[in-house]
């Protein structure tokens, strides 16, 4: 049995914008009765400001695919349609105060409807979207190896059974599973590639560059009676301050240049420069 919260409850038993707009200015739908889960949405848009004026839905589903629904009509509604696209399936979630993890894929029907029908308004042809690009990798539920990888991406997935949870790929005979293991695994091998050549911020730098001095470059300043410390950071500039034998040392340019600019460089970050003040 799902843990729903108060606000899924309302929206599932009383939903809000149910049934279709005549002649709306966009419509789009996703999912198949066969699949469990269909979303269909018709909104009314003024055109001089884009503004979202109505928004109607039909949704064949379970309570979360009607809540998720619902509550998206209500979340649109008085949006520009550039406003709206910005809308992620996490937005819906966190707007119910939560869904059960087996039940966020609703959330996502939701977001892909959405950006089906300002396409649809636009009139991009929904082959051009790059969102709907790709191979289908679960044959059971129709799902495509961009949805997988969006999906990936966009909610930190780590797991096979996640990805079930917010696609639905996986979910039926299983056959595809493998192929969910091995996409999965390229995007985990990507998303760690990209977190080690993300600059540093400059609050990892000052902790990165105290623990040099700390650990590396302080104990060999020490052996000939000096130190230095961290005294600000400005970009990629460096302020180092000498202390003990090493502020009165004549040869303290050569240290900074010779010793702590390469050390700093090689433990922290290669583009840094290092100057005394
Ligand atoms: S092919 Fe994916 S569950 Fe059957």
């Amino acid at each position: 049995m799902w843990e729903y919260t108060d606000k899924v409850k309302d929206h599932f038993i009383n939903p809000r914008n149910v049934g279709e707009i005549e002649n709306p200015d966009a419509e789009a739908m996703t999912g198949s009765i066969v699949c469990g889960d269909a979303l269909k949405l018709t909104l009314k848009i003024n055109k001089d400001t884009e503004v979202i004026e109505d928004a109607k839905f039909q949704t064949f589903g379970c309570a979360s695919a009607i809540a998720s629904s619902s509550i998206l009509t209500e979340m649109i509604k008085g949006k520009t349609l550039d406003e709206a696209k910005k809308i992620t399936n996490k937005d819906i979630a966190m707007e119910l105060g939560g869904l059960p993890e087996e039940k966020m894929h609703c959330s996502v029907m939701g977001m892909e409807t959405l950006e089906k029908a300002i396409n649809n308004y636009r009139g991009i042809n929904v082959e051009e979207d790059e969102h709907d690009e790709g191979a289908i990798i679960c044959k059971c539920f129709g799902v495509t190896d961009t949805k997988i990888k969006r999906a990936i991406r966009e909610n930190n997935l780590t797991t096979v059974d996640e990805i079930t949870f917010y696609t639905k790929a996986g979910g039926g005979c299983g056959a595809c599973k493998v192929k969910l293991e091995d996409i999965l695994n390229e995007e985990l091998a990507e998303r760690e590639r990209a977190q080690k050549n993300a600059p540093l911020t400059t609050v990892q730098k000052i902790k990165k560059i105290e623990e040099a001095i700390e650990t590396v470059i302080n104990p060999m300043l020490k052996m000939d009676g000096g130190s230095c410390k961290l005294i600000d950071i400005e970009g990629n500039i460096v302020k180092i301050s000498f202390k003990g034998a090493c502020s009165s040392c004549m040869a303290s340019k050569n240290t900074l240049k010779g010793f702590v600019e390469p050390k700093i460089k090689e433990l922290v970050d290669k583009n840094l420069e290092v100057v005394g003040v």
